[in-house]
């Protein structure tokens, strides 16, 4: 075992998303994409040596399906949705152990935090978040690690949904990271949808402005709102200062590419103001 004694609060941190796009197969229920979960951790291992991190998973074929069969992100409506709770948790638990176990098999020392325990929503919004863990953890060069999930609400909902997106802004923020990054399948926003539509052209800056035109354009389908909802929760850390980037992460590299700013890698940078 190798101990270097780095001084840890030095090292710029990296918040870093990992869309459920691109860690689960989306269309197949409960299924994870290890290959992708690998190649990220590698990397993250990779990294760690510049950078710290603070690393966030979705939901994706794990979370959505179960969340959205007991609407959970509509609040409390009905008493059998709370076993709803449980099964959400049970299978992003699963998801949350796969990538541990990913990270483990690097060396990379990750500790996983639910949200649920640590943060309460109002109104499906993030309002209170006890992050003193996750700071004494960075300074020792830990790496934190936190799904999308379940969270009481203190408006009538009583609870909700709080996405990974919402997470990592959040942290970012808090935590004045030198960049976020939303990883997925596709290589950033895109003038319609690229998976349906070969003149879809991607956006390399997208500002508030332009985001009206997009909505028109692309469609909404998961329970905590898909792209736009990562947009907005991503412009609200990038007019605090933060790199904001959404990027194709399923790509080999990719990650590394993106944290140190090397040429030839497309995405899209969020433009503040
Ligand atoms: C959703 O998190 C978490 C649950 C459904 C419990 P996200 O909204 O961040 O998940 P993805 O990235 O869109 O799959």
């Amino acid at each position: 075992m190798l101990f270097t004694g780095i001084s840890e609060e030095m090292r710029p941190l990296v918040v870093v998303k990992l869309g459920g796009s691109m860690i689960t197969v989306k269309n197949r229920p409960f299924t994870p994409n290890i290959q992708v979960i690998d190649e990220v951790s590698r990397q993250v291992s990779e990294l760690r040596e510049e950078y710290l991190f603070i690393l966030v998973h979705g939901g994706g074929s794990y979370g959505h399906p179960v969340a959205s069969e007991y609407r959970i992100s509509e609040g409390f409506f009905h008493p059998d949705q709370l076993i709803g709770l449980t099964k959400v948790k049970l299978r992003m638990n699963e998801l949350t152990q796969l990538i541990l176990a990913s990270l483990a098999s690097y060396n990379v020392p990750a500790v996983p935090i639910t949200p649920v325990s640590c943060l309460t929503c109002s109104s499906g919004k993030v309002e209170k978040f006890f992050t003193e863990p996750l700071r004494m953890m960075l300074k020792l060069g830990a790496v934190p690690l936190l799904p999308g999930d379940v969270a009481m609400d203190y408006s009538e909902k009583k609870f909700t949904i709080i996405s990974g997106d919402s997470v990592a802004a959040h942290l970012a923020t808090e935590f004045n990271a030198f960049k976020l990054i939303y990883g997925t399948d596709v290589d950033g926003v895109f003038t319609g949808d690229p998976k349906h539509d070969s003149n879809a052209n991607l956006i390399p800056r997208l500002s508030r402005g332009m985001l009206n035109s997009l909505k028109a354009s692309l469609t909404v389908s998961d329970v905590t709102g898909g792209i736009f909802r990562k947009i907005e929760e991503g412009f609200n850390a990038a007019e605090k200062g933060i790199r904001v980037i959404i990027g194709n992460l399923t790509k080999p590299g990719a990650l590394i590419s993106i944290v140190k700013d090397e040429t030839g890698i497309l995405y899209t940078m969020l433009e503040p103001g």
